[in-house]
């Protein structure tokens, strides 16, 4: 379990890759209506395609620029993906595992490494290379779905330490993909963000000036925000205090856990009370620094409304904060929590090319 209070000194602690379900995917395509479909504009920009990439696949959904929002394909991970991706959830990489003592043969040997593929024209690490071939897997199903090239994408990510975004950038510069975060710190969004802009939180009205009604977002009073995610692979739990959706540094705790996903959840009574009790104990834990509760909760992942999956995380609130959070809860339907981070990031993607399209070289969110 990796657990972390970004305010204070993070705990890590061992964690166990599953990597053994690997189970072949559907094309699964759905149409809806977007949040806040931005009527003014004009000509016909190119639609954008949100892209969640979990720990074990990927799930990508398309904002048009009539404000339609369309589901396409969940692209399911190799072994090898969901490995890299469970352990940089859990914020390690070759550097932070070789260079534990920066003087050691280890880390000189992992820094010489990156700078010879750098120098060498590949993807800086092997694990930026796995990201990388992955993420060009996705951009031709994407392709397909779309039924034609797709140059800007959205992608969107589990909180990523600030010692992975060189591996990120590096694996999204090799993929051909274009980012529509290429001008941020980060060039992704982060999952947390796109799935509260998907519920049509921090967003500025279609017909705003964007830069004044960012402004008004950020000084508006935050809302704290508990967040659950519920995944094959992975079970993540956050608070945040968020103003405008694109603020990335909303995070205040956070916890993650690569043996608490779905598929480890065990079938009989003893052990599947087990496993919801560490569930239970991770959600407090992040629960804890919350000053005051959540005005908005936010689910996603495939299994993120299951029902008892709810009331573990009702429960836990309810023994920290003493405050019932069954009625926000309890709105969520089972088959809206899949695609929200893909959509999320599909819209604040189309709104940052939006921006740029309109000459705005002003970050909103800075
Ligand atoms: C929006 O545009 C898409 C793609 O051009 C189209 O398929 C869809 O029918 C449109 N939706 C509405 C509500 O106009
Ligand atoms: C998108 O990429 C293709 C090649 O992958 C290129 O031919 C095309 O010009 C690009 N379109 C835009 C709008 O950048
Ligand atoms: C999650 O696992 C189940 C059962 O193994 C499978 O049916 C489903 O397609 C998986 N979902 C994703 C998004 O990988």
């Amino acid at each position: 379990m990796k657990l972390l209070n970004l305010i204070a000194v993070p705990l890590v602690s061992a964690m166990v890759v599953r990597t053994q379900e690997q189970v072949p995917i559907v094309d699964d395509s759905k149409e809806r209506i977007g949040i806040h479909p931005l009527r003014e504009a004009r000509e016909e920009s190119a639609p954008i395609v949100g892209i969640h990439f979990t720990t074990s696949y990927a799930i990508a959904s398309a904002r048009y620029h009539n404000g339609t929002m369309r589901d396409l394909s969940k692209i399911a991970g190799d072994a090898q993906y969901t490995d890299t991706m469970s352990r940089w959830a859990n914020g390690e990489n070759d550097i932070s595992r070789d260079c534990k003592d920066i003087e050691s043969p280890q880390c000189r040997r992992s820094t010489a490494e990156r700078s010879q593929r750098r120098q060498a024209g590949l993807p800086i690490s092997h694990d930026a290379e796995i990201l990388s071939v992955f993420m060009t897997k996705v951009h031709a199903v994407i392709e397909k779905d779309m039924g034609g090239p797709i140059n800007v994408t959205a992608p969107a990510f589990p909180w990523l330490s600030p010692k992975l975004w060189d591996d990120l950038k590096s694996a999204i510069a090799h993929s051909g993909l274009l980012s529509t975060r290429r001008h941020g710190a980060i060039p992704v969004y982060r999952e947390a963000n796109a799935a509260y802009a998907a519920r049509g939180y921090g967003l500025c009205e279609p017909s705003t000036n964007c830069i004044s009604c960012t402004e008004t977002l950020h000084s508006k009073k935050a809302e704290t925000v508990l967040y659950l995610n519920f995944d094959n692979s992975s079970m993540s739990v956050g608070a945040m205090r968020a103003g405008s959706a694109f603020d990335d540094r909303a995070t205040f705790s956070y916890g993650t856990d690569a043996k608490l996903g779905w598929w480890n959840l065990p079938v009989f009574e003893v052990p599947r009370a087990k496993f919801w009790a560490q569930i239970h104990e991770m959600i407090m834990a992040v629960v804890q620094p919350m000053a005051r509760p959540p005005n908005k909760i936010i689910l996603f992942g495939e299994h993120g409304a299951d029902d008892e999956f709810k009331e573990v995380a009702k429960a836990a609130v309810w023994e920290v904060l003493e405050f019932d959070v069954d009625m926000m809860m309890g709105a969520v339907p089972k088959e809206d929590v899949a695609y929200l981070v893909a959509r999320g990031a599909a819209e604040m993607g189309f709104r940052d090319e939006e921006l740029m399209r309109q000459g705005l070289a002003l970050r909103r969110d800075e």
